[in-house]
């Protein structure tokens, strides 16, 4: 109930009134109803259909990687993280990736991809942060193009738009094969 009631006052505060700076926490189950909602805002019934939506159905969300972007202490951000594996290498797929339309172009979007990128690969566990995006929203941020087609998804997606953000350059294009599960220790 609170994390609708989060949404509700998230949509009645007016752009104009907005010159605010967003931070980022960790989510909290608190935050899974807002979630949902904002879900919902940004990508409409057609998110289910989507591929990514598949991975995640095969390969369960960490929601210890989930991250809420706030703005005076008003949720209006969220981004996931999934542990996959492709061609055999540990690393994760960012997503969804979503702003409520009343906070958009404060920073929140890049500071929540920024963070929780950060954030998981400093665990050391895996290698890389694929995500399926705008190259225009992403590269500036660092991450870079893959091969098209080398990566084997479970459905449709646009290969050009299958990006990855490493330490190690080369696996933009070294990366290839099916998405797998995270392999453990
Ligand atoms: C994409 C999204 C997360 C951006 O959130 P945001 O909080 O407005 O992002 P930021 O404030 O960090 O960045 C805003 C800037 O990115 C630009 N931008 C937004 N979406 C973009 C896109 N798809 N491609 C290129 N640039 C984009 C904005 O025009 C703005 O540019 P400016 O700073 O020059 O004015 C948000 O619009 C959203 O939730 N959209 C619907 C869901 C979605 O498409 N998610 C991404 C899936 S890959």
């Amino acid at each position: 109930m609170t994390s609708v009631a989060q949404t509700s006052a998230a949509a009645a505060i007016a752009p104009s009134t907005l010159a605010k700076v967003p931070t980022v926490r960790p989510a909290t189950d608190a935050d899974d109803a807002f979630i949902e909602d904002l879900q919902a805002i940004a990508f409409g019934p057609g998110r289910f259909a989507r591929t990514a939506f598949r991975i995640r159905e095969q390969f369960p969300i960490d929601k210890s990687l989930s991250l809420v972007a706030e703005v005076e202490g008003t949720p209006c951000g969220s981004v996931w993280m999934t542990p996959i594996s492709i061609g055999g290498i540990n690393g994760y797929m960012l997503g969804p990736l979503a702003t409520h339309p009343n906070f958009r172009k404060l920073g929140a979007g890049k500071l929540l991809a920024r963070e929780v990128t950060k954030r998981t690969l400093a665990r050391g566990e895996g290698q890389f942060v694929m995500l399926v995006g705008d190259r225009d929203y992403y590269c500036p941020l660092g991450w870079e193009p893959t091969v098209p087609g080398n990566i084997e998804f479970p459905g449709p997606v646009d290969p050009t738009r299958v990006l990855v953000f490493a330490e190690d350059k080369s696996l933009a294009t070294t990366l290839s094969g099916k998405i797998g599960a995270f392999q453990q220790g």
